[in-house]
């Protein structure tokens, strides 16, 4: 059964995705591969969406796991300040120009991105799944969702599945289903099937009522 915390390990698994490709082609560039500029840059917008995923689980998560584990939240807020830092140092490194430096700050913003998110999924999420009743879980990943802004959602589903496994896809699609008002899911629905293209059939096939 989907459950809400499913959505955000889909999110999760789009942002070390997106993560892997940019890190690719940033040690890429620094060995002298040319034209790789345009995949570099998919890191601005890669960065807006943690940056606003980062203040959802600051307004909805961290509150929630400090009513059921006190002095635990901490260290991930410390984290996100962590990943702001790291992408500041990627952000200058490639308005200098500097190859070398951007496949530095690359590595080291994915490191600790691929840290943080297995933290948040082993130990984080797993206190919200084990003690906090599923409705609660609804509420909270709800609010966490509140934070994209509702005028850049197409962008984010153009992004995101993409970039995800065919069950992240299953389990994102199935909790919007769910929850979004029926205008608002088909103006999603049909924002996924011009992201996926040929690759929509597979997801209808595996959810019958998306047809
Ligand atoms: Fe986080
Ligand atoms: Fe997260």
């Amino acid at each position: 059964m989907t459950v809400p915390l499913d959505g955000v390990i889909a999110i999760h698994n789009a942002f070390r995705a997106d993560m892997k490709i940019v890190d690719t082609a940033a040690l890429e560039s620094a060995r002298g591969k040319p034209g790789l500029e345009p995949t570099l840059e998919r890191f601005r917008f890669f960065n807006e969406i943690l940056v606003w995923h980062a203040h959802g689980e600051e307004l909805a998560i961290f509150p929630a796991v400090e009513a059921l584990a006190p002095l635990v939240a901490e260290a991930y807020l410390r984290d996100h300040r962590g990943l702001d830092a790291a992408y500041e140092a990627l952000a200058a490194a490639v308005a200098a120009r500097d190859a070398l430096e951007t496949a530095r700050a690359s590595a080291a913003f994915k490191f600790h991105l691929d840290i943080h998110l297995a933290k948040e999924d082993a130990h984080l999420y797993r206190i919200l799944r084990e003690r906090m009743p599923l409705p609660e879980q609804g509420k909270a990943v709800g609010l966490l969702s509140s934070t994209v802004p509702q005028d850049r959602f197409p962008e984010v589903i153009a992004w995101m599945f993409p970039l995800m496994g065919i069950e992240d896809r299953v389990n994102m699609t199935t909790i919007w289903q769910m929850v979004m008002p029926a205008p608002v899911f088909y103006q999603a629905r049909q924002g996924i099937q011009k992201a996926l293209g040929s690759e929509w059939a597979e997801l209808a096939r595996r959810i019958p009522s998306l047809n």
